[in-house]
């Protein structure tokens, strides 16, 4: 079988070294990819937004399945131009991928599917931010606001304080930039990153993970695109996990097919484990980086395989999937200033280490490896426990070097203090 892979972050490149793993996998082809997936496949130049672009490309390299690895292209029907063509895709439709593109679409299928999700309110008139303020946050009995950007803004457009001036200030430079704002409620317990490939009704779960948003140590300062992530989760009971399945993932599967739009891909559920239970934070409709690096490492069942069953329909026969013992971390390797503009262009010495996955690298061309984005690598190593995967992330993290370049580190750590309960 022949895979192209859309996208250029580390968690395409943890998609290739899996889907080279796969015996039925025979050619692998990345477009547009970075300085570290070049060494895994063939590396091509595409506009990942461009379907018929996509489509062409596919062509020219043979592929019998394309991987979309971002959602901006699925939001945009990057997907359905593949199946138009002909050509197996591993990625939603346009109005599947609704449920990561527009959080009201979101909201009204869970509503539909009876799933428990925080409640919410958009705001696109500033003359009415004051009184939708007043309905949310600490003065309405709950911990925080979560005020959020209405569009697709890569997890950064979301500010949770229990600071009102905070809030408000967030909320009136969305507006301000023409971007209508959701308030919601705010989920209060660990949360946890369910991945499920997912093809109509059929649902097959992975490894659940937790990724780190916030930039600092110990859950500080601004969200990021993903600081960290680990797999399993030793602190989340089986029957939690099954209920997430059964009652979460699997009626809002159930929902898209009844609406007409059956979800083709990988349904990312991201919850929080509330008092009462798991909670919806939102939807996606793709890997999330960087719990996909943790949970593929541990992934012993063929991937090409996995992702082509459920793109051609053969997921309900696809049979249970088989995992390493044992748990897998990943630390980000953030750039300088990240969340905020990152300074690129600097030389990174040991990105070529084993366990390395590339995201926002580039090569020079006097050969050198140089950063070109926010989160420049990450590091994925697996071990015993959760203890042994985080010695050895931090081992290897180590014997890289990055001017300016910082990470969290605290990545799996009150997991494998027994800290974290759900
Ligand atoms: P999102 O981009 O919607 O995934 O939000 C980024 C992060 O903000 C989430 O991973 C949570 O840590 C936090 N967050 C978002 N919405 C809520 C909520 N309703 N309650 C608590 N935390 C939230
Ligand atoms: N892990 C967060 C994301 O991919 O959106």
């Amino acid at each position: 079988m022949r895979v192209l892979v859309i996208g250029s972050g580390a968690r395409e490149h943890a998609l290739l070294l899996a889907l080279r793993d796969d015996p039925e996998v025979d050619a692998l082809a990345i477009a547009p990819g970075n300085a570290g997936t070049a060494a895994v496949a063939d590396q091509h130049q595409v506009d990942i937004t461009s379907g018929d672009d996509v489509v062409a490309l596919a062509r020219q390299v043979a592929a019998d399945l394309v991987v979309i690895g971002p959602e901006v292209p699925l939001v945009l029907g990057v997907a359905d131009a593949l199946r138009d063509a002909g050509i197996a895709c591993f990625g939603p439709s346009k109005d599947a991928a609704r449920i990561e593109g527009s959080k009201a679409f979101a909201k009204d299928v869970m509503a539909a599917a009876g799933v428990r999700t925080a409640s919410s309110e958009i705001v696109d008139n500033p003359a009415h931010l004051d009184a939708a303020l007043d309905r949310f946050g600490p003065t309405a009995g709950s911990q925080a606001w979560v005020v959020k950007d209405d569009r697709l803004a890569a997890g950064k457009g979301v500010v949770v304080t229990a600071d009102r001036g905070v809030a408000r200030a967030h909320a009136a430079a969305l507006l301000e930039a023409g971007h209508p704002v959701l308030l919601e409620s705010y989920l209060d317990g660990p949360e946890v990153s369910l991945f499920c490939v997912v093809d109509g009704t059929t649902v097959v779960p992975l490894l659940a993970a937790q990724d780190f948003k916030r930039v600092g140590d110990g859950d500080t300062g601004p969200n990021t695109g993903g600081m960290g992530a680990y797999a399993p989760l030793p602190w989340l009971p089986d029957d939690v996990y099954r209920d997430i399945v059964t009652t979460i993932v699997e009626p809002v599967a159930a929902e898209l097919v009844q609406r007409g739009c059956p979800f083709t891909g990988l349904l990312y559920a991201g919850l929080a484990i509330t008092g009462s239970g798991p909670a919806v934070i939102e939807f996606n409709c793709r890997f999330g980086d960087p719990e996909t690096q943790s949970v593929l490492a541990l992934l012993e069942s063929p991937l090409g395989q996995l992702l082509y069953a459920a793109a051609t329909g053969e997921l309900a026969g696809f049979g249970e999937l088989r995992w390493r013992d044992g748990a897998a971390v990943t630390v980000v390797l953030a750039a300088e200033n990240y969340p905020g503009r990152p300074r690129v262009g600097d030389v990174i010495v040991g990105a070529e280490a084993d366990g390395v996955l590339h995201a926002g690298t580039a090569r020079r061309d006097d050969g050198a490896v140089v950063s070109s984005g926010g989160r420049v690598l990450s590091v994925v190593r697996t071990g015993a426990d959760l203890d042994a995967a985080r010695a050895a992330a931090y081992d290897t993290l180590g014997s890289i070097r990055l001017p300016g370049g910082h990470f969290r580190t605290d990545i799996g750590l009150a997991a494998a203090q027994g800290k974290v309960h759900a």
